[in-house]
């Protein structure tokens, strides 16, 4: 089968024909229809973070199942239309059993291994192992993931929405509804207006936050971002970022989400923030990168910072909930979307990542 795969970073993804093994007990295979453009890729594909080399990448996906491996739990089934998730629950461990699925030991194990939830891998290219990314690697016709790692896609999904439902929207959107919660008449300013952060809007308007404020660097974005939702926006290169928050918001912002992930637009959200606000760390940095924090500002405006992985979430909850709002019309995922690609130009996506409207999706 065809995938798209990571051999060195800086260099970009080559097309190769990538071997799949068959599935083990607990293991499906899912015929890819769609996989979106997520900027997480992008920092493996830069080097700014690393995992096992070679790898198929992409964990934003969505398909059909075709086929079951042995000692099937009954979970899923042939036919079925799933979407991926690039953190499965195991059930089982500490995070599990709290309630914090999106923290289970399976997670670090797939990122740190490079394979399924048995630490091994189902890829392979003339007899060289390749890796599977974030258990799901989705750049592909194919994938063979745990079952614990898909949820049901009810009719009436298509499978575009499907899949970038399966991170930014349900990483943007949780951010809002587990991360800040109650938010309805409360000021929420969004930084960066990539797929993540357009799904955090639309999560704020969801919720009533008002204003709704949106920082980028391109106009078009920004555009793009008012329709889905924002009652502010601002060009970040058209000046001091906070003083212009602070014009929209004077006092400060209740809530800001960061979805870009640099020192200074983490820096910008503390500062917008109003004393008691609440800053949602969700961008990922280059391995190892800090920002500062001004030890009296945090505790005398009792600021408070907390970090976002995949909205919060419990995906087995919110992804039928994200579909369900879709369905009804609350949640308009389609205006989400921006161009799609053949498995071919997935290195065009990744180009466009910068200047492209809306959420990029490949169609293998
Ligand atoms: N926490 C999680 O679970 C999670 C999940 C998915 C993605 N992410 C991370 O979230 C971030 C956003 O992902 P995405 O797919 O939406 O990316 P994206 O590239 O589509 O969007 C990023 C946006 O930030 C804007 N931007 C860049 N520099 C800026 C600056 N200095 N000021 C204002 N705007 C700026 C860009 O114009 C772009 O619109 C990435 O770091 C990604 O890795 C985190
Ligand atoms: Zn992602
Ligand atoms: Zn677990």
């Amino acid at each position: 089968m065809r995938a798209a795969v990571l051999r060195t970073p800086g260099e970009p993804l080559t097309i190769e024909d990538i071997t799949l093994a068959p599935p083990k007990k607990g293991e499906i295979v899912v015929r890819v229809e769609a996989a979106g453009v997520c900027h997480s890729d992008y920092h493996y594909m830069t080097g700014d973070i690393t995992c096992p080399l070679p790898a198929v990448l992409g964990h934003e996906g969505a398909g059909i199942v075709e086929e079951v491996g042995p000692e099937s739990s009954g979970r899923v089934s042939v036919g079925q239309r799933v979407a991926l998730m690039w953190r499965p629950r195991c059930g089982e461990c500490p995070a599990c059993i709290a309630g914090n699925p999106v923290l289970c030991r399976f997670g670090p194990l797939q990122a740190t291994t490079g394979g399924l939830p048995d630490g091994t891998s189902r890829l392979s290219r003339d007899g060289e192992k390749v890796h599977h990314f974030l258990g799901v690697s989705c750049f592909a016709d194919r994938v063979v993931v745990s079952e614990r790692s898909v949820v049901p896609v009810p009719d009436g999904v298509p499978a575009h929405i499907a899949a970038i439902a399966g991170c930014a929207v349900i990483t943007g959107v949780g951010a809002v509804f587990h991360a800040v919660g109650e938010c309805a008449g409360r000021s929420l300013l969004v930084l960066g207006a990539g797929g993540v952060g357009l799904s955090a809007v639309m999560g704020a308007r969801l919720s009533g936050a008002d204003p709704i404020v949106v920082v980028d660097i391109d106009p078009r974005k920004l555009e793009h971002a008012r329709r889905l939702g924002a009652t502010a926006t601002i060009d970040a290169r058209s000046g001091d970022v906070v003083a212009q928050v602070l014009a929209e918001v004077p006092g400060g912002v209740d809530f800001a989400i960061e979805a870009i992930g640099r020192p200074q637009t983490l820096q910008q959200a503390f500062d917008a923030l109003s004393p008691a606000g609440t800053l949602v760390a969700v961008g990922l940095g280059r391995v190892g990168e800090t920002f500062a924090i001004p030890v009296n500002q945090l505790v005398q405006r009792q600021k408070r910072i907390i970090g976002s992985l995949y909205g919060s979430a419990n995906p087995l909850i919110d992804l039928p909930r994200i579909f369900g709002l879709y369905l009804s019309g609350r949640l308009p995922l389609d205006e989400l979307v921006g161009t799609t690609y053949p498995l071919e130009s997935v290195n065009e996506a990744y180009d466009d990542l910068r200047g492209a409207v809306g959420r990029g999706v490949i169609v293998p």
